[in-house]
């Protein structure tokens, strides 16, 4: 809870710090990096360095939290911490490392705001700032307690089992531990970090969905090449580095499941629906479903570009099948050259951008959506309009996560 003295001066300068948050974390992230050049080559994405999606997400965690705060001063706004906490724990970050932070980000807002940061300035700020990261601390400490590990320990070396190609940019690895154990358990819609190491030296990191049910002696990941488009959007580093070079019987530093898009217990109608390779949570969950409660409803919804290159075309229809109550409904942009397998016939196939409006959907249903944001913007707003309550409605973004802020 934010202190009585404290209160009044946040309210009073979120205008000008939340205006300014843009030149605030662009200015955080340069003298970080100045003094810590290690941090962006072996921890922080520098591709999302490079786009601002970082600085942007930081701004809108920021903003939200102390607007919350603002607004109801003698509550702790946990509630938009969740994703950044598992994000955190899947990179193992520490408590040590929020007081480098901390330092970074309050001197920026000084040296952005100039003379307007008087001490109780700077002391409301300091406030806001511990307060956001102590309940950070706290959430990254019970993650790494469920995990059963020490604070940050969660990376290990997975050797690749098999690599399967899926499509022409889409390829999966199963991974399993060097030491022959089963590997951790995790809930469906988990992710896992992944570090490798790039021609320059740098080490980066990137995060990639469990593509198959928990329970297996292996982990099984999906990657999608990101191919240049043009001149000014490089071709994707790590997706291009694994694809290039990520063999059966090679080791890759990998990190433990972490994620809170989950799915939930019960026996409530699901509603999955994905886009390109935000199909890569989904498999996982029908998969899951597929043992543990195959009479379950579920209305699968799948978009992409054709279906020569949608990943695990025939194995979504395979799961779904599995699932008598569930029925598959796919939207390709051209339908062109679609193999006839029986599988896949089953599905509802229309050509076009994905559109919910006709389908029948529960008002008590629970969805899931997974793909870039244009698309979970218009299936979210249709399920809206069919009836389901916002906090029905739950997402992952392959990305920094810049829903409040586009
Ligand atoms: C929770 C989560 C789960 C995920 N699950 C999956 C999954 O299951 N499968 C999967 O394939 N991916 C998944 N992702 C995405 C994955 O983590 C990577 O983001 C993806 O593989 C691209 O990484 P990359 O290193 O290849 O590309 P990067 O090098 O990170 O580049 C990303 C994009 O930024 C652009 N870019 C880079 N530098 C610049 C620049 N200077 N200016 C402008 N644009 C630039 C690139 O062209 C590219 O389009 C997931 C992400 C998250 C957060
Ligand atoms: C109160 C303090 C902090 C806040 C508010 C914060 C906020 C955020 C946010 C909003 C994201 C993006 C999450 C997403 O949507 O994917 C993120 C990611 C990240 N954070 Fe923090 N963070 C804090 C502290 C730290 C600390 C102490 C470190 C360690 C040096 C750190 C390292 C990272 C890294 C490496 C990422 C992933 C970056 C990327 O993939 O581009 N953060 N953080």
């Amino acid at each position: 809870m934010l202190s009585t003295q404290s209160a009044p001066i946040v309210r009073a300068t979120l205008p000008a710090v939340g205006a300014s948050l843009g030149t605030i974390t662009e200015l955080f992230y340069r003298h970080m990096f100045e003094e810590r050049p290690d941090l962006l080559r072996g921890l922080f994405n520098r591709a999302n360095q490079a786009n601002g999606a970082q600085r942007e997400a930081l701004a809108g965690a920021v903003a939200a939290f102390a607007t919350a705060l603002v607004e109801h001063p003698d509550k702790r706004p946990d509630a938009v911490l969740g994703r950044i906490a598992n994000k955190h724990a899947s990179l193992g970050i520490t408590p040590d490392q929020y007081v480098l932070v901390g330092r970074h980000l309050l001197g920026a807002v000084k040296e952005v705001l100039g003379d307007a940061v008087t001490p109780a300035v700077a002391a409301a700020w300091d406030e806001v700032y511990w307060l956001m990261a102590n309940a950070l601390i706290a959430m990254e400490a019970r993650l790494y307690a469920e995990a059963g590990v020490e604070n940050g320990v969660v990376w290990h070396d997975m050797e690749i089992d098999e690599r399967t190609e899926e499509s022409p940019d889409t390829a999966s690895f199963v991974l399993r531990r060097r030491d022959g154990l089963p590997t951790e358990p995790f809930l469906p819609g988990q992710y896992v970090s992944v570090q490798v190491e790039l021609p320059d030296g740098a080490q980066q990191i990137r995060q990639y969905s469990l593509s198959a049910a928990p329970g297996h002696k292996t982990w099984r990941i999906t990657v999608k090449r990101e191919r240049s488009t043009d001149d000014l959007v490089p071709e994707g580093e790590v997706s291009s580095w694994l694809h290039a070079h990520a063999r059966a019987g090679q080791t890759l530093k990998v990190s433990l499941p972490f994620g809170d898009l989950v799915l939930p217990d019960g026996d409530g109608p699901l509603l999955l629906a994905s886009a390109g390779i935000g199909i890569t949570p989904m498999l996982s969950m029908l998969d899951h479903l597929a043992t543990v409660s195959p009479d379950r409803p579920v209305t699968v919804i799948h978009a992409d570009r054709s279906p020569a290159q949608h990943a695990h075309r025939l194995e979504l229809a395979e799961l779904v099948h599995q699932l008598p109550r569930a029925s598959l409904h796919l939207w390709y942009e051209t339908v062109a050259g679609a193999p006839g397998e029986p599988e896949a016939q089953a599905a509802h196939v229309r050509e076009g951008r994905a559109d919910i409006t006709g389908l029948t959907v529960s008002q008590d249903t629970t969805a899931f959506l997974c793909g870039p944001l244009p698309f979970m913007r218009a299936v979210r707003g249709d399920l809206l309009t069919h009836g389901l309550s916002p906090a029905a409605v739950h997402y992952e973004l392959f990305g920094p996560d810049l829903w409040l802020s586009k």
